[in-house]
């Protein structure tokens, strides 16, 4: 095999992430953020920066990888007219096929990019590919999903709008019509009809719940001896402030700003089969992982989804090689997640954009702006992200009126913006780790992003949230270790079950 090409520098200096869906809209959006802010903030020609794209057909991560490539070559002619470079050959792109809904294809995809050299694409240009083995993956952000609605019901749409106001009515939709009972068969991908009761004894999952959590889920577990880090960046950690590679590997789910509260994940139906808010519950699924992972009462119970299976446990008592969770939101996107006609896809851009206007912080409207939080997880050097106690936080995309981007603080039900009971809806001024005020500096985010009135906790609340009591803190992080147990139960079960079909299929 060649040397690889990002293979001149120190492995801190090299930046694998990878992107699940990411042929269309946020996550097409989050390939080329990742081109242009790394371009920008990681100047030196020996920083490397290697995107590796998931997408459900050879064909797709074919024209993917073409996209990305078209597109680094636009925005190096734009650098080359601004007399500047971005360095394009330090950009290196691969694409794999993932079928989230599919586990045997979600054991494949984390098998390949294991132990089996990819086809990476150096630069822009037209030159070929060549094949190098990943050395490890610093952050791979889950942003494939479907929302399994139908349609718009019309009545819902329209009291929305009256009683709660266009802001509210774009950003918390009441609006969407949904089927319930969705089904897929993991073991093939194929959708199931009409076995909504006793799915499990059927062998069938929840499709929207598998597409948008659980197929992730295994995928990041069976990722994880490409997600340990590396102990050249453990152990120097006065450079880890500067360094590209941070310190744990990162797995950032994407969610969504509308992933509501108690009403849409019930224990009782968890893989959201009995309800028509499948994607609401799927989300909220997502949010109460990620928020609730390393809580003193989730952790025993989420600890074996974070422990390999390849019986390497040299590294158990290194902190760093446990990857970190986190969690963002795109806010409000207009892209083919919600089907539309052309004529329904146009006036709901535009309301979006009224959205924004009338002072919504939640409506990047487009996918490349709504990529925002993502990609900010993914390049933030570790000690910034500390400094913000980012793991319990849900990270948005925001934007202002005339569509300049920020990353802000989302509320979640049962947890509030950082788990801080009572906190003041001003508030940016208390750490959350210490309870102290920020000090003279003030709230890192604030001078990240100079946008205090954005930046508050009140504005792009959703109507009628209420100020975090300490039951309901307590009351979310039980709920997050239900879920969390149950999520490890399923991930048992179906390795059995993918496994035992292998077999068959073998003998
Ligand atoms: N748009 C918004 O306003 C909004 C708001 C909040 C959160 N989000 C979240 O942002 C993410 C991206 O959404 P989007 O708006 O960009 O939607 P999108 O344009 O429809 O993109 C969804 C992507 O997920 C892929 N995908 C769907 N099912 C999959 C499966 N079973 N296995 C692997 N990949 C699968 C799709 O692949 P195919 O092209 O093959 O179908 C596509 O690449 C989703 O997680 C969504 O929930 C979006």
């Amino acid at each position: 095999m060649p040397a690889a090409p990002w293979d001149d520098g120190a492995a801190a200096k090299q930046l694998f992430v990878l992107v699940t869906g990411a042929n269309s809209g946020i996550g097409l959006g989050i390939g080329q953020r990742l081109i242009d802010e790394f371009a920008e903030n990681r100047t030196s020609p020996s920083d490397h920066l290697i995107v590796i794209t998931t997408t459900r057909s050879a064909a797709k991560s074919r024209q993917t990888t073409d996209l990305l490539r078209q597109y680094l070559e636009a925005q190096e002619a734009n650098a080359v007219a601004a007399k500047s470079t971005l360095h394009p050959n330090r950009i290196h792109l691969a694409s794999i096929e993932l079928d989230l809904c599919n586990l045997p294809s979600v054991y494949a995809a984390a098998e390949r990019l294991r132990s089996s050299p990819l086809s990476i694409y150096t630069g822009a240009g037209k030159s070929a590919s060549s094949p190098h083995q990943l050395p490890r993956l610093d952050s791979v952000i889950f942003n494939a999903g479907i929302g399994g609605w139908t349609g718009i019901a019309w009545w819902n749409l329209l009291t929305n709008v009256l009683f709660d106001g266009i802001p509210q009515a774009t950003t918390f939709p009441t609006c969407k019509a949904a089927m319930g009972g969705l089904l897929v068969d993991p073991l093939t991908g194929k959708e199931v009809k009409g076995a909504e009761d006793g799915a499990e004894k059927n062998g069938v999952l929840g499709q929207v719940f598998c597409a948008n959590v659980f197929g992730h889920y295994v995928f990041a577990h069976a990722l994880l001896p490409l997600l340990r880090g590396t102990s050249e960046r453990s152990t120097d950690k006065a450079s880890r402030s500067s360094a590209i590679g941070p310190g744990p590997a990162r797995i950032i789910w994407e969610s969504s700003v509308e992933a509501e509260g108690w009403k849409n994940l019930s224990l009782d139906d968890f893989q959201a089969i009995r309800t028509d808010a499948a994607y609401e519950s799927s989300k909220r699924l997502t949010d109460v992982l990620a928020l609730t992972a390393g809580l003193k009462g989730v952790a025993p119970v989420s600890a074996p989804f974070y422990k390999a299976d390849d019986g390497d446990d040299s590294n158990d008592s290194d902190e760093d090689t446990t990857p970190a969770t986190y969690v963002t939101h795109p806010g409000v996107v207009c892209s083919t997640l919600f089907p539309l006609n052309w004529f329904y896809f146009a006036l709901y851009n535009l309301a979006m954009y009224i959205s924004r206007w009338l002072g919504s912080p939640w409506h990047p409207v487009t996918a490349y702006k709504g990529a925002a939080a993502a990609v900010w997880v993914a390049l933030q050097p570790q000690p910034a992200l500390d400094a913000l106690d980012a793991q319990h936080v849900k990270w948005g995309t925001s934007t202002t009126r005339d569509g300049t981007t920020l990353i802000k603080r989302s509320e979640v039900e049962g947890w509030g913006f950082r788990g801080l009971v009572g906190e003041e809806l001003k508030a940016t001024s208390v750490d959350s780790t210490t309870g102290q005020p920020w000090g003279e500096k003030g709230d890192p985010l604030a001078a990240m992003f100079p946008y205090p009135s954005y930046l508050l906790n009140s504005r792009g609340r959703k109507k009628g949230a209420s100020t975090l009591t300490a039951e309901r803190r307590q009351e979310f992080e039980v709920l997050g270790r239900d879920c969390w147990r149950e999520m490890e139960r399923l991930r048992l079960e179906w390795e059995e079950r993918v496994s035992k079909a292998h077999e068959a299929s073998q003998s």
